[in-house]
């Protein structure tokens, strides 16, 4: 069930420094909780013009479901109706952000959210001082849901999501309760970009199934930002990267989770959609369609992607070899 909600009341804009661009704000809710909304009308100041991402929404839902499904920390979400009323009273977010009245994706603010580091590592990354590795790893010690990198970098894996590990605004942190735990967060550039009208996206997500698609992947992992070993997956990787354990090649930290990844049926995918707007498709029947088409292939290939990331040296504690889903002598878990 996906919770429905009219926005009440805007609190500010959020994500102006975060590397994002879609400029998400914190409101409150008819049920008195705070929310943070997004929205599918972007300014990309590369071709200054407004353009409609308009699969974002359906990717938001789609993903925080399968990441639910994994056991990974998410905050919950709702579907928010924002209507002209509320616009009216928040003329800048029609007249400055391009908020227009209808459903919007809504996630429930994650209280107490550390971002000292981040504005830190802003401050360093505007003075050109050179990239200091430890705050990172600092940053995600003592996190209670260690397990949840492992599922993370199979949850981004299936959904073909590019935006995690390079990008330090979509895990967030913060303390509740005594604990201290990572969100995820951010699902909108899943599946080859935020945007069905753009034919590069719906190729790709078709491509799964076609020669070649590997050999991209390996590319894609290894070499998008600079050539260097598993560059691709970004300074979070490697401060992440902690928590990965896979010194043993029959017993690792992604053995459960492909297993689980590879159970997932079309009716399982089918599940997942229920309950999104119908406004929210262009092309419902063929939209859903290719997310199936990608996802049934893609779960088939994670081993093998995985064990190309393990021998391009992308995991510390990796010692050689291939890791394998043989079945675990009794005793171990
Ligand atoms: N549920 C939440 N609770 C607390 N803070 C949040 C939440 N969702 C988002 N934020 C904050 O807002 C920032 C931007 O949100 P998000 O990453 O979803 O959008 P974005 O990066 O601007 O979007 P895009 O990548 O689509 O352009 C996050 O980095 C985080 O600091
Ligand atoms: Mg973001």
């Amino acid at each position: 069930m996906l919770e429905h909600i009219e926005v009440d009341a805007f609190v500010k804009v959020l994500g102006d420094n975060t590397g994002g661009m879609s400029r998400p704000v914190q409101v409150i809710g008819s049920n008195g909780k705070e929310y943070v909304l997004k929205n599918q009308n972007v300014y990309d100041p590369s071709r200054r013009t407004w353009v409609e991402w308009d699969s974002m929404f359906i990717q938001e839902v789609l993903v925080h479901r399968i990441a639910k499904h994994f056991g990974i920390t998410v905050p919950d979400c709702a579907i928010a109706n924002v209507d002209s009323i509320f616009l009216t009273h928040a003329p800048a977010l029609r007249f400055t952000h391009n908020y227009v009245p209808g459903f919007h994706f809504a996630s429930n603010l994650v209280d107490g959210v550390e971002n000292n580091l981040r504005d830190g590592y802003e401050t360093l990354l505007a003075l050109r001082k050179p990239y200091i590795k430890r705050p990172w790893s600092s940053f995600f010690n003592n996190i209670s849901n260690k397990s949840d990198v492992s599922k993370i970098v199979i949850l981004d894996l299936l959904t073909a999501n590019f935006d995690r590990f390079g990008n330090f605004g979509n895990l967030i942190i913060a303390t509740n309760n005594g604990e201290r735990l990572m969100y995820c967060i951010d699902h909108g550039h899943c599946f080859w970009g935020p945007a069905w009208s753009n034919l590069q996206k719906r190729q790709c997500m078709l491509s799964v199934s076609q020669g070649g698609y590997i050999d991209f992947w390996t590319k894609a992992l290894t070499q998008s930002s600079g050539g260097a070993f598993m560059s691709g997956l970004g300074e979070i990787f490697r401060a992440l990267d902690q928590y990965i354990d896979v010194a043993n090649n029959e017993d690792h930290c992604f053995y459960d989770i492909v297993l689980e990844a590879e159970k997932i049926t079309p009716a399982l995918i089918d599940s997942w959609f229920s309950g999104i707007p119908d406004e929210w498709y262009k092309d419902k029947l063929s939209q859903i369609d290719h997310y199936k088409h990608f996802i049934m292939n893609q779960k088939q290939l994670l081993r093998e992607l995985l064990n190309i990331m393990a021998d391009k040296g992308a995991f510390q504690t990796h010692l050689g070899g291939e890791l394998k889903w043989n079945v675990k002598p009794t005793g171990t878990q």
